[in-house]
């Protein structure tokens, strides 16, 4: 076989693997849309009924729906979440979207948005980012997902969901999470969802937590009302710290592409969240981009990082 031969056959068989990546994405767009997904409220009273010490939850953040590249992540993050199942240990409850559920919020995106989330074996619950009210987006947040603000018990937990798009929390909303927590003293555990992150766990020259007033304040609340996790998505990887005794989530993996290196964290991921009676841990799974976009895309994210680090 000559080398010219040798080469041809091997782009046809990236071409081939390329356009076989892309197949699930293409079903998703073609598969007409089913019944409407049940609305955040729905799935609360979903929940009512679970009983026992012991259950796990999924989160993830930022799938960004209705751009090819962001779906055709997004399906792969989902078919990942769906074989947890093979664990069969103790039952998933349901799974948290951190917000930014959309790319720009239109109905195209959104009804993406939909056909995604029924496509997750367990019920799903959605926090708004702030992409999803881009385009008059919100009234479609309202039609489809319904509550913004919302707080449920879930057996021995307590989730608070917080609406912080605008990059702050109004004192109506400070009162309400503190009432919130003063409830939730009488649970196991405590958990907050909202879409940014008091603070980036990834210093980023562009996300300035230092001057956002909000961040203070709503830490502090944390650590007074001993909340056990807080869960962000919005930067596009996944980290996570401690501070006052609380841990910090940034898991905004969903589908949208990843800028910062693997190295630090800059891969799709979603956390699974596991809670035995008084007891509590996590586990992050990072998930493959389709090969589509490794070849598009990763492979030279990796490189250009690879080459920086090699001579700087
Ligand atoms: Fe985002």
């Amino acid at each position: 076989m000559t080398m010219k031969r040798f080469i041809k056959i091997i782009l046809i068989a990236i071409l081939v693997l390329a356009i076989y990546s892309l197949m699930p994405v293409a079903w998703l767009y073609l598969k007409p849309q089913g019944p409407l997904p049940p609305t955040n409220s729905q799935t609360i009273d979903s929940l009512k009924t679970n009983k026992g010490k012991y259950f796990e939850f999924i989160v993830f953040g930022d799938c960004h729906s209705g751009l090819v590249l962001d779906d055709s992540a997004t399906l792969r993050v989902v078919k990942m979440i769906n074989r947890e199942l093979r664990y069969k240990k103790i039952p998933i409850d349901f799974v948290m979207v951190t917000g930014d559920l959309t790319f720009r919020g239109t109905e195209w995106d959104y009804k993406n948005y939909n056909k995604i989330r029924s496509l997750i074996r367990w019920p799903v619950l959605s926090a708004i980012g702030n992409h999803d009210d881009d385009n008059g987006g919100e009234t479609r947040f309202d039609k489809y997902i319904g509550a913004r603000e919302f707080s449920f018990r879930n057996r021995n937990s307590y989730f608070i969901v917080v609406d912080n798009i605008t990059n702050d929390m109004t004192e109506t909303q400070f009162e309400k999470l503190e009432e919130d927590l003063k409830i939730a003293q009488d649970y196991k555990h405590r958990f907050v969802i909202l879409h940014k992150p008091p603070m980036s766990l990834y210093q980023q020259s562009w996300y300035k937590p230092e001057t956002s007033s909000w961040s203070y304040r709503f830490m502090k609340l944390c650590e007074r009302y001993k909340v056990d996790m807080v869960f962000s998505g919005h930067e596009h990887m996944f980290k996570t710290n401690s501070y006052g005794g609380v841990r910090y989530f940034m898991s905004g993996g969903g589908g949208m592409i990843t800028k910062t290196p693997e190295a630090d964290g800059g891969y799709l991921n979603y956390l699974v969240i596991r809670v035995y009676k008084d007891y509590l841990d996590y586990e992050v799974r990072k998930v493959h981009p389709p090969f589509w976009e490794v070849i598009t895309y990763y492979m030279w994210k990796n490189l250009v990082f690879f080459i920086r680090d090699a001579i700087l």
